[in-house]
């Protein structure tokens, strides 16, 4: 780890938990299942960071096939994504075989194996209070400078969906583009809101009264 890792002192919390959105993501180097890779190499590009509990069980199964099966539209948006655990390489390679054999799927993004769990827990990766020292699901949506720009943490019995996953990328993708809002529910093509004045003289010009805060602008194409 290159980056330090002890913002917090609590006794329960991990080194790291206390990233938060608009922090430079800690830099690392790993072992992954394609090669050895540093964090700092995917500036220049988004980058979705995900922690899963464990290889060979179910609902981590039924990510990893539907985010390979995704991978093109990721792709798609200059996104690379990248997972983490604290499987072996080789517990790695074994259940990756296995997903292609069992789901015709090849998962090609890389797979960090994360043993003593140092990036794990500089991420907050792990629950203060998990006995098995898993990694949760968390996952970090990294832009292309480095800085984390969303984070989502969920438990290890409920899977994340990857319409929401690449719909909270659009948003951010279309947020930098202009200085626009996306509202709730948004997705591209939809209307995007227009930042509210701060000026007193725009709210008393405004033709009703939430006019001034609540107004849509454009569409936002994907970018
Ligand atoms: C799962 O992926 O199914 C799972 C992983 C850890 C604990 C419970 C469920």
């Amino acid at each position: 780890m290159t980056h330090n890792a002890s913002k917090d002192s609590g006794e329960h919390i991990a080194p790291g938990a206390g990233l938060r959105i608009g922090d430079i993501a800690p830099d690392f180097s790993a072992r992954s299942t394609t090669g050895d890779m540093r964090l700092s190499d995917y500036r220049g590009r988004w980058l979705v960071l995900f922690s899963h509990p464990a290889d060979f069980t179910p609902v981590c199964t039924t990510e990893f096939v539907a985010l390979a099966k995704a991978a093109d539209q990721f792709a798609q948006r200059e996104c690379d994504l990248m997972a983490l655990s604290v499987d072996s390489l080789f517990s790695h390679f074994a259940w990756l075989r296995m997903i292609r054999d069992r789901f015709d799927v090849e998962v090609r993004f890389p797979i960090i194996e994360d043993p003593t769990l140092v990036i794990g827990r500089a991420y907050g990766m792990v629950a203060p209070d998990d006995n098995d020292s898993a990694t949760v699901r968390t996952t970090f949506f990294i832009d292309p400078h480095g800085v984390i720009r969303a984070m989502t943490c969920y438990p290890a019995n409920v899977g994340r969906s990857t319409s929401e996953m690449l719909r909270t990328l659009d948003a951010l993708q279309a947020v930098d583009k202009d200085p626009v809002l996306a509202p709730a529910n948004w997705e591209p093509g939809q209307k995007l809101l227009r930042q509210p004045s701060a000026k007193l003289d725009d709210v008393f010009a405004a033709k009703d009264h939430t006019d001034w805060f609540l107004q849509g602008v454009g569409r936002g194409k994907r970018t």
